[in-house]
Parts: C-alpha cells; sequence; structure tokens
C-alpha cells in the first residue's frame, strides 16, 4: 500500500494520517477503556496528553495495568538523540514520562545516543555531538524527574555495561531485517546498522515490563525488540506512542533544526517566540477579517490552535472556549497568535529557571543518585 505520507526513526514526511498509521504499524488505539482504567488505578486524573489524545496509540499499555494492578511493576524507558537544540516538541514524551514516574514512583532510563547522531550526521563531530549531549540532558532534567530514581546516560559513556548484551542482540538482526525496517542501503555506514541493537538493551535494564512513551517514529525499534525479547528472558516492551506537534509551518513533515522557522526551541527568547509565531504559524483562519467574522477559522488546521490544544493550554475549559470562538469567527487569527504568544513565553520562561537549576544536577542523574550508582555497578550480559 502506497501511502502519501511516511513516518521512519529519522524522517517524517506529508501530513500524518494517525489512524492509519495505527494500522500501518499494527499498533492498537490507546481508548476510553484503557484510559478509565488508568484513572481508576493510578486514583489522578489524567494527564492533558492522555485526555486529548496526543498519545493515541500503544503496544501492551493493558499488560502494564495488569502489572501494576497485580503488584507486579514495571520501569520506564525513553531518550534523545543529541543532533541539536531541542524544540518544544521534543519535550512532549519526557514530560509524558514524568508524569508515569510521579504517579507510579518508578525508575526511569534516559539513553543519551550520541553514538547514534555521530553516525547520523554527516557533518558533525563527535565532540560537537557530545556538546548538544549536556545542553539536552539540561533541558531533560528540567522537566522534573526524581534524582534517586532517574538514570541519564550517553551510549559512549555506558557502553562497556551494555556491549556484551548488544552483540548477543546484534548477532539475532541482520541486515535484510534493518534493511526493511529502517531503510538502510549498500551506503548505510555499518555503525548505523549495529546501532539498532543498541537502542533496544535498556528495555531490558529490569526484569519487569518496559513502558517507552515516545513519538510514534521510534516504534520500529520495539517491534524488533518484541521479536526478540522473550527469546532473551525478558518482556516484550510495550510502548505509549504520541503524535508529533506540528511544524509552526505546517502539518506537512516534522519540525526540523535545519529550518529555524518550523520549530520554537527552548533557548528561543521571548521577541523570537513572537517574531516566528507571528511570521510563520500557519493560520486556519480566513484571509479578511470580514470573511473570518462572517464564516469563522478553522482550528483542526491552525497550527496556533493544535499547539494550545497539545501542549500550552492544560485548562480544558478554556481551551474549548477558544476553540469555540475561534470557530465562530470571535476570535481572530492575530488573537489566537497573542494567546500563544503568551502561554509559550510563560512555559518557557519556567523552563529556563529549572534548566538554571539543572546544571547543579547533571552529575547526579549520570553518576551519584540511588539508581545511577547501581547502574554503573552491573554489566548487562
Ligand atoms: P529524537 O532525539 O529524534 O527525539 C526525542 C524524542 O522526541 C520525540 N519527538 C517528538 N515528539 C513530539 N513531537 C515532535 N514533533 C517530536 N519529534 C521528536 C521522539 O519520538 C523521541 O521520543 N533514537 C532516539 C533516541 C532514543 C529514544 C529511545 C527515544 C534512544 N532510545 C527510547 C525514545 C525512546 C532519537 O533520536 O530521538
Amino acid at each position: 500500500m502506497k501511502e502519501d505520507f511516511q513516518v521512519t526513526p529519522w524522517e517524517v514526511k506529508g501530513r500524518v494520517d494517525y489512524d492509519k498509521l495505527i494500522k500501518i504499524f499494527g499498533t492498537q488505539p490507546l481508548n476510553k477503556e484503557l484510559l478509565n482504567k488508568l484513572e481508576r488505578i493510578s486514583g489522578r486524573e489524567l494527564h492533558m496528553f492522555l485526555r486529548r489524545g496526543v498519545f493515541f496509540s500503544h503496544r501492551d499499555f493493558d499488560k502494564i495495568l495488569d502489572d501494576i494492578e497485580n503488584g507486579r511493576g514495571f520501569f520506564l524507558y525513553t531518550g534523545r538523540g543529541p543532533s541539536g537544540p531541542m524544540h518544544v516538541g521534543h519535550l512532549i514524551p519526557f514530560i509524558m514520562t514524568r508524569w508515569f514516574q510521579e504517579v507510579f514512583n518508578v525508575n526511569v532510563y534516559i539513553m543519551i545516543t550520541d553514538d547514534e547522531k555521530f553516525l547520523d550526521e554527516e557533518k558533525m563531530s563527535l565532540d560537537e555531538v557530545r556538546r548538544w549531549a549536556y545542553e539536552n540532558i539540561l533541558d531533560i532534567i528540567a522537566v522534573g524527574f526524581d534524582p534517586d530514581k532517574t538514570f541519564i546516560f550517553l551510549d559512549t559513556e555506558y557502553i562497556r555495561n551494555m556491549y556484551p548484551l548488544a552483540i548477543k542482540i546484534a548477532k539475532k538482526i541482520n541486515l535484510n531485517l534493518v534493511r526493511s525496517v529502517f531503510g538502510f542501503s549498500g551506503d548505510t555506514n555499518i555503525g548505523l546498522t549495529f546501532y539498532p541493537a543498541l537502542q533496544i538493551v535498556p528495555t531490558m535494564f529490569e526484569k519487569k515490563r518496559c513502558l517507552i512513551p515516545a513519538a510514534i517514529d521510534q516504534d520500529p525499534y520495539w517491534r524488533i525488540q518484541r521479536d526478540l525479547a522473550e527469546g532473551f528472558g525478558y518482556y516484550k516492551a510495550a510502548a505509549i506512542h504520541s503524535k508529533f506537534l506540528p511544524p509552526l509551518t505546517g502539518f506537512e513533515g516534522k519540525m526540523s533544526t535545519s529550518r529555524p522557522e518550523t520549530a520554537i526551541f527552548l533557548q528561543d527568547d521571548p521577541k523570537t517566540v513572537r517574531r516566528k509565531i507571528m511570521r510563520y504559524a500557519f493560520s486556519g483562519g480566513q484571509p479578511t477579517i470580514e470573511l473570518h467574522r462572517k464564516l469563522g477559522g478553522n482550528p483542526d488546521i491552525d497550527v496556533s490552535f493544535q499547539w494550545l490544544y497539545m501542549l500550552f493550554e492544560p485548562d480544558d475549559k478554556r481551551i474549548k472556549e477558544i476553540e469555540e470562538d475561534y470557530r465562530s469567527g470571535r476570535l481572530l487569527t492575530g488573537e489566537l497568535k497573542e494567546i500563544l504568544i503568551e502561554r509559550l513565553n510563560d512555559f518557557l520562561e519556567q523552563h529556563r529557571q529549572r534548566r538554571e537549576e539543572a546544571k547543579e544536577l547533571v552529575h547526579i542523574f549520570k553518576y551519584e543518585g540511588k539508581l545511577a550508582r547501581q547502574m554503573w555497578e552491573i554489566i548487562y550480559e
């Protein structure tokens, strides 16, 4: 079946149809029944990402819920490829992961794939990737993880502890498989063809089920993991998949560091935020004020509205008002953009403060925290 969009871990083309993607990838929709059960056993109001379908798909999340109910427990795993500055969309999986950690008090493993990005980005030196790794780790810590229950590691540093298991996994994956799953070809460097084995290792850090919050682009790795895990005496990884926060410029493709107009980066100052939103945020409004008042705007294709809905306006009542006002034409595109600019700048201001505090904590998350200390003692065979 040829689709007019494509999603791989390195590329998103076209406008993603998420219902179709569930079918193509063979995942399950994150339905009401599961969410109600989560709400019941957590005793908490669901996070806005869950209430609003930002996380929309899963594998074996039902089994995670059973594990919680039966007291078997689970652990969380997510990661980041440090190829440049992080944009606001990158925070979505980390915020979700933190929510699950807070609610269920479980361990979190955060893999920083300096190796992957060095291998994948033709022009990047390893030094450069490692500098971005440090910067990105500050952004990740700023999300608020528990220093005693969170281990953040760079692949090139933690490799000694993972390598024995990584080669065992690698031995079970042949070139034909990674060619078809990731689109590798004859001119792909051999480092990159090994890398998928490494991204799978942390799913086996504990003899419990692993839950991976990430955007849906990372799912191909979990497909391979799920074919192998039981042979190694581990559980198949469970995953919950988020949609992509769309590029500012409209729903095609994904936000990109090489095209700064498509994204808001976590370091963008208030002026830059205003300029980018005003200039680039794709609008679902009408061409003139008169027409807009008469016909109303379309929030479904309006990026400012979607950003508020997915990330920046947690108040359900308020977002509904905004939606209705925009649809009816009471709220103009310029006014909607002003709302986003304000919410976004508040968000980034808070983030910057927590990021400053994070500078004192890097060493703890990587080496000195309770979980980190344990992890440096373990060699995974
Ligand atoms: P990376 O650095 O490409 O992306 C980091 C995380 O952000 C998600 N993501 C997004 N989420 C919402 N909206 C967007 N527009 C958006 N763009 C990216 C990604 O899905 C990812 O969760 N190979 C990985 C690093 C990695 C990893 C992992 C990620 C290693 N182990 C386990 C997730 C889970 C990478 O390069 O991610």
